[in-house]
């Protein structure tokens, strides 16, 4: 199974890429400065050796040794047709002596007896490792009486300096990378800063809302120099900005505009809708002999019109609630509101029960009468009308279960319910469950767009919980702190 990979930031991956590359710059260097290093002692000890032309070699013959001006730890071997005859090291200088002897018989492996003979006679200097001696560089010259010479001296102390100089690039590249590492991350996230304010912007815009109404976009980002790329970023973003800026506006401006034709058209229909019922209704009431179908005609019309007038009616009052036009502000008694209303409930459906769960003391809000009361009958209309006969349906006016400075005013029935795909919808306007049926009903599909209308403009909210068996309207309305002290309700 892939395992998902972590995302890496940009400031993560430059500090990263930087760390790397002065890494590799480090490693570089440190390879070279030894390399150097150790070709130059090598050479240094090479010199000595051309220079010494097997002197302390072939002193080894008659004697232990001519041991005079030979720095301690000189290795002398003499060798005759690639044996080992005579071999001696210098010793470390004493004291009491000034001067140097050779050490005690040096025991050569065989492996070591091998390696001299294999040395060619040509006076160049080689690293060979002694078993009892450590590394020693040698170089093997050719003697008077046709043997060979073999000067060497140890490389102890050219290692040590070659391991000091390690030891001390490691400890130096250490501390460069880390104190790079560290400036690297605070450069970086200073150079990245432009970018993190564009995407707080760019956040910022997400986070308004889009949808509707007119909306201020922030202002551009500062940076749009075109040289640096943050600076086209930014330009592009502002640009973008002013873009989406010029779309919104225009688009309120049109929606402007709908709705004052919509509020125009649906004010301009009120009158000669007047008319019209008037005059069928004068019709309808004419005392001579009306034909049958002359009067059920007319019984049309009349009804047709009344539909149509609270059609216009309610679309009015949406175009009005859409332009923001203040509501009314007077204080209600919700529950004397809750009461009437479905005590009228209870009139127009006598085949549902009707319940009313109202609090001790009064509730009352700061708010339109009128349209709070529009707002109980459509949700009571709907209970009745959209249920069968014998559903319960609950009215209950109190504290909404969240607590907070609201009054909940709730409509709850147990009938089927709204169906699935419409309650993401069902506040829009026009949208109803059966479309043949809702108009043979009557219905229009406005109840819902007025309920949440006007709680928002009460500064409230509209919700709904719906599936088969229970369906519950929450209207949310803030609470004023005016208690009025009126008689309380019971629950009927
Ligand atoms: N209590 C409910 N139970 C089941 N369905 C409901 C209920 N309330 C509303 N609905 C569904 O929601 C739809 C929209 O309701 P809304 O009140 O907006 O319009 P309407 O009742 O059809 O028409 P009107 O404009 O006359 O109120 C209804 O057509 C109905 O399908
Ligand atoms: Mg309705």
């Amino acid at each position: 199974m892939a395992r998902p990979i972590p995302p890496v930031t940009l400031r993560g991956r430059l500090i990263a890429g930087l760390l790397v590359l002065l890494a590799c710059a480090c490693a570089a260097v440190g390879v070279v400065s030894v390399l150097a290093l150790n070709r130059s002692l090598l050479s240094g000890l090479d010199h000595q050796l051309t220079t010494s032309r097997g002197r302390f070699a072939s002193s080894l013959e008659h004697s232990q040794g001519d041991t005079r001006g030979q720095s301690a730890g000189t290795f002398g071997a003499r060798l005759v047709a690639g044996v080992v005859t005579q071999c001696g090291v210098v010793a470390p200088q004493r004291d009491t002596d000034d001067t140097s002897s050779t050490g005690p018989t040096l025991t050569l492996s065989a492996a070591d007896t091998a390696a001299l003979a294999a040395l060619p006679a040509d006076g160049r200097g080689r690293t060979v490792r002694l078993s009892w001696l450590g590394d020693y560089r040698l170089m093997a010259v050719p003697g008077l009486d046709g043997d060979t010479l073999v000067t060497g001296l140890p490389l102890v102390e050219a290692e040590a300096t070659v391991h000091r100089l390690e030891a001390v690039e490691a400890a130096v590249f250490a501390v460069a990378l880390v104190l790079t590492g560290v400036a690297g991350a605070l450069w970086v996230g200073v150079s990245l800063r432009p970018l993190r304010r564009v995407a707080a912007t760019a956040r910022g815009v997400t986070e308004l809302p889009l949808a509707d109404g007119e909306v201020e976009l922030p202002r551009g980002v500062p940076y749009t120099d075109p040289r640096t790329e943050v600076g086209q970023v930014g330009a592009s973003f502002n640009r973008m900005l002013d873009h989406v800026g010029d779309a919104l506006a225009r688009r309120h401006a049109s929606e402007q505009r709908l709705r004052r034709f919509a509020a125009d058209a649906s004010h301009e229909l009120r009158t000669p809708l007047a008319a019209i019922r008037g005059h069928s209704e004068l019709a309808r009431r004419h005392p001579g002999p009306v034909p049958p179908e002359v009067r059920h005609a007319l019984e049309r019309v009349q009804a047709e019109s009344v539909r149509m007038g609270h059609l216009v009616d309610d679309l009015l009052l949406l175009a009005r609630l859409d332009a923001g036009r203040p509501l009314r502000r007077e204080e209600v008694d919700l529950t004397r509101l809750a009461l009437d209303a479905a005590g009228d409930a209870r009139v127009a459906g006598p085949e549902h029960r009707w319940r009313l769960e109202l609090p001790e003391e009064p509730v009352t809000i700061s708010g339109d009468a009128d349209r709070l009361h529009q707002v109980l009958t459509n949700l009571l209309d709907n209970a009745r009308t959209h249920t069968p006969g014998g559903t319960t349906v609950m009215v209950r006016v109190g504290p909404p279960a969240g607590g907070g400075p609201w009054v909940e005013l709730s409509v709850a029935d147990d009938g089927p319910g709204i169906p699935e795909e419409l309650r993401g919808e069902i506040f829009e306007r026009f949208v109803r469950a059966d479309l043949g049926r809702s108009r043979a009903s009557g219905g229009t599909g406005l109840g819902l767009a007025i309920v949440r209308a006007v709680a928002g403009a009460h500064g409230g909210s509209a919700e709904v919980e719906s599936r088969p068996g229970r369906t519950v309207f929450r209207i949310l309305l803030p609470a004023s702190h005016a208690r009025e002290a009126l008689p309380s309700g019971s629950p009927t």
